[in-house]
């Protein structure tokens, strides 16, 4: 089966907030992937607000018209926000204030029983939760424990993996990982730092069945529409 992809359009809103403007719009970022065949849209409502602000998630709620899946840490004000915005699906992220991304995946193991806990409250309000996770045994079988439906694996330890022995290791942790969680009956998903020259692989990977990319996308996007952006300026001079 064809993986599918979802398109993380925080970054749109990270240049936004350069300016603290109204351009460009996630929004519309959001509308353009869905048409151009994304499965679901992806953000990250943090808690420090540094790109995704509530009314985008509100207004995407609105508009998105494949699945809107919310990132966001395991809080009582993010679970209040996501009980009431009602996102497709919510991925359950660790958050540091300092981080310029996500760092690795939540820690699920040692914390258990509050990641549990919110799960339930989620799952309470109807929502579909997925855990964001390192590609690890333990890490894996513990989330097996908290009721989630899905896990997404980081793949930032494969992307940032130096040579070709390095990714093949880190591949195999993705691979064995999606095993065990099919075996406990966990849906699979996986991403972060995705891009043009090493998605495939982890898109070959059985059981997969989305990817979630956001950085590389929208990289590609401002350079490719740099050209177009150039020649309207000019045609107006
Ligand atoms: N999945 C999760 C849980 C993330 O936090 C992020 C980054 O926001 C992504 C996927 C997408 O990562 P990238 O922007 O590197 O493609």
């Amino acid at each position: 089966m064809k993986t599918r992809l979802n398109v993380n359009v925080d970054h749109v809103a990270t240049l936004r907030q350069a300016r603290r403007g109204d351009e460009p719009d996630p929004v519309t970022a959001a509308t353009q992937a869905e048409l151009a065949g994304a499965s679901g849209i992806v953000v990250h409502l943090r808690e420090d607000r540094r790109h995704i602000q509530e009314r985008d998630l509100l207004l995407l709620r609105q508009t998105v018209r494949t699945k809107l899946n919310m990132e966001m840490a395991v809080t009582d004000e993010m679970i209040e926000i996501a009980c009431e915005t009602l996102p497709d699906v919510v991925t359950l992220v660790p958050e540091k204030r300092q981080e310029i991304t996500t760092e690795g995946g939540l820690d699920v193991l040692g914390d258990t029983e509050r990641i549990a806990a919110g799960i339930e409250k989620l799952k309470s309000s109807g929502l579909f939760v997925s855990i964001f996770i390192d590609p690890d045994p333990d890490q894996l079988s513990a989330s097996a424990q908290t009721g989630a439906h899905m896990v997404e694996l980081h793949t930032g330890s494969y992307a940032n993996a130096r040579d070709e022995t390095g990714m093949m290791m880190e591949l195999d942790k993705i691979r064995k990982s999606t095993e065990d969680a099919l075996s406990h009956r966990l849906r699979v998903s996986a991403g972060h730092g995705l891009n043009y020259v090493n998605v495939t692989a982890v898109s070959q990977i059985d059981g997969i069945e989305e990817l979630n990319i956001g950085h590389s996308i929208i990289s590609r996007a401002v350079l490719s529409g740099m050209g177009k952006a150039v020649r309207d300026m000019i045609n107006l001079l």
